[in-house]
This record gives structure tokens, sequence and C-alpha cells, in this order.
């Protein structure tokens, strides 16, 4: 286990794995951390990596760099694609239908059985009732994590869902306070606001992160949290 109890009187800088980075609105305000951050497209990773220079950005899968090497860190944030949950799935006329990406739930599942640092998982509101229950529910986030999140007044910027021109994505970029020039385009998906609406915004991001450390100086850190959301008690009885 890391040891991170006595972090902040040792005034060393908290190692955090930023997982799924995006373009990294999450990560934007975060101060005296040393993080290292997974994205796969080269592209997105590339804007995460000029807006936060001073990070480690590796080009990979999420779920591999986090089996191999989670004991490295203090704090893990993961935020798994969130499109096949997302509520669009059933809010389009288009034939749209498909499995969810488990990625999420097993992310969810390890973190709290494998890792015994302090982690938070990320995502959207799906449109089906979360297989395991969320420690809070803030705009239109769920947060899995293993220590209390406070409320927290969510921004929005008008037409959020719909913002799509290049003009509406410029002013994006500037609420996100992230700098790259021109378009990305999220997996083929037409529209270049798609890739910005994958961010958490930063405000968003420094409120959990300064949830963390408010839990880890006062020693709340549930380590043996385990997510689960159904009776295994309940189970048990019934299979004999
Ligand atoms: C919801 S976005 C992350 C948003 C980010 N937390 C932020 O606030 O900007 C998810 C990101 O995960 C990336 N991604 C999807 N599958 C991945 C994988 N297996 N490994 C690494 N990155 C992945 C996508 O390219 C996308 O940029």
């Amino acid at each position: 286990m890391n040891d991170t109890n006595n972090l902040f009187e040792r005034g060393q800088k908290t190692k955090v794995l930023n997982l799924y980075a995006g373009l990294g609105g999450n990560r934007l305000k975060w101060e005296n951390v040393e993080v290292t951050a997974v994205e796969f497209d080269p592209k997105i990773a590339k804007v995460y990596q000029d807006n936060n220079p001073n990070d480690t950005v590796i080009v990979g899968d999420a779920m591999d760099f986090l089996k191999n090497n989670r004991n490295e860190f203090d704090f893990i944030w993961a935020s798994p694609p969130c499109q096949k949950h997302s509520k669009m799935m059933k809010a389009t006329r288009h034939d749209v239908a498909d499995f969810f990406d488990l990625q999420l739930w097993q992310v969810i599942i390890f973190l709290s059985h494998f890792f015994d640092g302090s982690w938070v998982v990320e995502n959207v509101k799906p449109y089906y009732e979360p297989l395991i229950k969320p420690q809070k529910e803030l705009g239109r986030h769920l947060i899995w994590s293993n220590f209390d999140i406070t409320d927290f007044e969510m921004l929005n910027i008008k037409n959020f869902i719909t913002q799509g021109t290049t003009k509406e994505t410029e002013k994006f970029k500037e609420w996100l306070g992230i700098k790259y020039e021109g378009n990305i385009y999220y997996k083929g998906n037409h529209c270049p606001g798609q890739v910005l609406r994958n961010c958490v915004h930063p405000d968003f991001g420094l409120h959990v992160f300064n949830c963390f450390e408010k839990a880890k100086e006062r020693g709340q850190i549930n380590y043996d949290q385990v997510a689960i959301n159904f009776d295994l008690e309940h189970e048990r009885s019934t299979c004999g």
C-alpha cells in the first residue's frame, strides 16, 4: 500500500494517475501534484500534454496501465468512455442500439478491490439504473469513490449538448480553459464539440480533488470500501 497517510505532513507532491485522460478538463486546476495521464487517442493526448507540460502522458490503454502500475500512485482518477451509457443513447430518432461499455464497471470493481490508495471514477448518469451505487450525483455526473464528495454547484454552458459550430467550439474551449488550434473529432464523430463535451469542468475536477485532500487530512478515506450493489447474503442463501 502507498504510504500516503503522512503525505501532507511530508509536504510531498501527490502522485496521481489520471486514466482516460481526454483533454484533461478534470486535471487543469490541480496543484502540487505529479501526474501520469493515460489516453489512447494520440491527437487528444497531444492537446493534453500541451496544456499540462509537466505531466507524463502515456498514449496507451488505461486498463492495462492500471493493472500493471496502480501501486505507484496515491490517487487515481478514471473517466471511462461514457457514450454507451449516456441518456443520448435513447434520445435520438436514429437507431444507435448497442451494448454498454463494460470498462466503467470493471474499473470501479477493480479499484475497490485491488487498489489501496484513494480513487474516483467519474461518468455520466446512465439511461439505466446504475449497476453499482455511486457515492455522489453532481449535475450530469455520477461519482464512485472511496471518500465523501460534498455538494458543488455545477456550472454549465448554454446549449451544452448542441454546441457544434466552429464559433461555439471556440467558446467551449474558452469556458473550459483548454487551448488548441482547430478541431478534433472524437472517434469519427462529426461534431467538433464532442471531444469538449467529454471533459469534466476544471472547477469540478478541483472540487473533487479538494474533497480527497480534506478526507486524507482527516483520515477519512475508506480503504475497505467494496463496490457491490446487491445483497450477497441473499444470493448465497438462495443458492444453497
Ligand atoms: C470521457 S473522456 C475523458 C475526459 C477527461 N476526464 C476530462 O475531464 O477531460 C474519455 C477519454 O478516454 C479515452 N479512451 C477511451 N478508451 C480508452 C482506453 N481503453 N485507454 C485509454 N484511453 C481511452 C477517449 O479517447 C477519451 O478521450
